[in-house]
């Protein structure tokens, strides 16, 4: 058997970019014994990769008419947003937190962007009522991670990284640990913890045309799920409208809130006909869906694009602020913004659905917490806003470590029994998969699976395409097991960390489908053309997905209203 050490700690953190590690800051400074694990390095975690910005109604730029922003006009704009979906008592948490959490990364060391004044910049971005998003240029995930991970490394907080974890270990109806895979050697690790927070990202890589890093493969929801954990609101994916054609790297929506334009095949400004007021700032899932809609009615460009226009903010302001964006076009698409437009289509970009957690952050499994996009708290509803996004990440890092640092006194120690039977059994099933031979070569089955959800469960769903889809995700799922990942050694084996990942993809493809074929409405980023509308009578209530003997068993879960009573949706 190659199993290693077991490992003891209070808090285990499963994820390692911005939400994981606020978090772990958060439990070190309560003086608790944490640990984050990371399939990859920290600063290799999707959170580098954000551009446009975080939320926060700092008012350091004034709206329309003079007006100063507030946390309850931010809130407004997120429950709107989200279709009336999100749960509006977590919104007000966070948008209350919001200007404290950027004031605290400017703290810690973050650089951001300026004003002539010398405050934080903030941009526009779109469903939101006044230029709210604080902004490092287009590189803000970047710069917050590294702030973060240097407060990390100051504390001397241990961290495994390239350690991928394989399962929770349960017992005695709560979650004490985790086994996981140490990469680079292919030994089996054991880790005991009277708590484990998952922080570990979306699940964007199920789809083709996606702006996420290649390691969002959902892990963490699928872990979470096959530990009781159920998984909520899973069917809302959305997808941004502006990425770049051919290689979907995002394009910022802040390149449209610094005052940037789409244009058609005809050079009209089309979004004047779908959001008279908001017109290029809309949300994403209304901007989306108008650009699909030029494509099917002919106004798209061959290959399916629309024009990004940003050459009218000149050369100064491109690079001073969309410094990056301008090198991606430049590199990826051979266009230079400052005198040609860019070609951008939609693609999926974020999972506002993930593990279910009451607005603490806890799971109904003893011991297990999750926050960030991994978790469903639900700030996004059914359609998140950009900038929602980053500050998801610090806010609920930093709350739910909060809560675990609350609940110490009540979780037992660790328990070392349990993990070292999970470890075996784990160390067993990498020797069984190994073993495997022969069938469909896994890309093969990767790719098209990604392609299935993207042409089933996209940005217009219907009941025929979404069957047909699920028909072929469990084709799918029974042929994994005949697929050999190809490469047999256990160190140092990618092959066998995708065979794992597939694994967790199929089983979040069925939740995904089940989920939007059981809603039968159209609300945020879930549009079925053979049901337009949305149905408050029916579905304004949370999708839960759990397994029971071994299948996937729907439920659903009242939305927490509040402030903002559910209207027509009018940008
Ligand atoms: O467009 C963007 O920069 C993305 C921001 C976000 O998803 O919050």
């Amino acid at each position: 058997m190659r199993t290693s050490t077991i490992h003891s700690y209070d808090v285990l953190i499963v994820g390692g970019g911005l939400t994981g590690l606020r978090a772990a800051l958060r439990v070190s400074d309560a003086g608790l014994k944490g640990a984050v694990i990371s399939k990859v390095h920290p600063l290799r975690s999707h959170s580098v990769a954000a551009q446009g910005g975080m939320n926060a109604s700092l008012g350091n730029v004034l709206g329309e008419d003079g007006r100063h922003d507030s946390w309850e006009s931010h809130a407004y704009d997120t429950v709107k947003g989200s279709d009336y979906l999100a749960d509006q008592d977590a919104v007000a948490r966070m948008c209350r937190q919001a200007p404290a959490a950027v004031i605290e990364l400017e703290h810690m060391g973050m650089v951001w962007s300026r004003l002539e004044d010398g405050k934080i910049a903030q941009r526009p971005f779109g469903g939101a009522g006044f230029p709210r998003t604080c902004y490092a240029a287009d590189r803000t995930g970047h710069n917050a991670l590294h702030t973060l991970y240097q407060q990390v490394l100051d504390r001397k907080i241990p961290i495994y990284e390239e350690f991928f974890v394989l399962s929770l270990v349960n017992h005695d109806g709560r979650c004490g640990g985790c086994t996981a895979l140490e990469i680079m050697t292919g030994e089996v690790h054991g880790f005991a913890a009277k708590a484990v927070l998952m922080a570990t990202g979306g699940f964007g890589r199920i789809f083709s045309r996606s702006t996420n890093a290649l390691i969002n493969t959902g892990d963490g929801q699928a872990l979470a799920l096959r530990g009781g954990a159920p998984l909520k609101d899973m069917e809302f994916v959305q997808f941004h409208p502006t990425t770049l054609f051919g290689t979907n790297i995002l394009i910022t929506e802040g390149a449209r809130g610094e005052g940037g334009i789409l244009l058609n095949r005809k050079g009209e400004r089309f979004m004047e006909r779908y959001a008279p007021t908001s017109i290029d700032l809309a949300p994403r899932d209304v901007v989306a869906r108008a650009i699909v809609q030029e494509f099917e009615e002919g106004r798209g460009f061959d290959g399916g694009y629309v024009h990004l226009d940003l050459h009218h903010l000149g050369e100064d302001r491109i690079r001073e602020r969309l410094p990056g964006i301008r090198q991606i076009a430049i590199d990826f698409a051979g266009v230079d913004p400052v005198t040609d437009p860019i070609p951008v289509q939609p693609g999926q970009h974020y999972s506002m659905g993930g593990i279910d957690v009451d607005i603490d952050g806890a799971t109904p499994v003893k011991g297990l917490y999750a926050a960030g996009e991994c978790a469903c708290i639900s700030v996004h509803g059914a359609n998140r806003l950009g900038g929602n996004s980053l500050l998801e990440t610090v806010v609920f890092g930093r709350l739910v470590a909060g809560t675990i640092v609350k609940d110490m006194p009540s979780l037992p120690e660790p328990d070392i029994e349990p993990v070292q039977s999970a470890m075996e059994e784990a160390d067993a099933r990498i020797g069984q998969i190994l073993e495997q031979e022969g069938g469909t070569p896994l890309i093969t089955v990767m790719d098209a699976l990604k392609e299935t959800m993207f042409e089933s469960f996209g940005i217009f769903r219907d009941v025929r395409s979404m069957q047909a889809g699920l028909a072929e995700i469990k084709k799918m799922q029974e042929k994994v097991s005949q697929i050999s990942p190809g490469f047999k050694e256990r160190a140092v084996n990618p092959a066998l960390i995708r065979y794992l990942e597939l694994e967790g993809m199929l089983l979040l493809a069925e939740v995904v489908a089940r989920g939007a074929l059981a809603r039968e409405e159209s609300r945020g980023s879930h549009t079925r053309t053979d049901h337009p509308d949305r149905d408050d009578s029916r579905f304004l209530k949370h999708t839960l997905a759990s397994i029971r003997e071994g299948m996937i068993e729907i439920s659903y879960q009242p939305v927490r209203l509040g402030m903002f009573e559910p209207k027509e949706r009018v940008y």
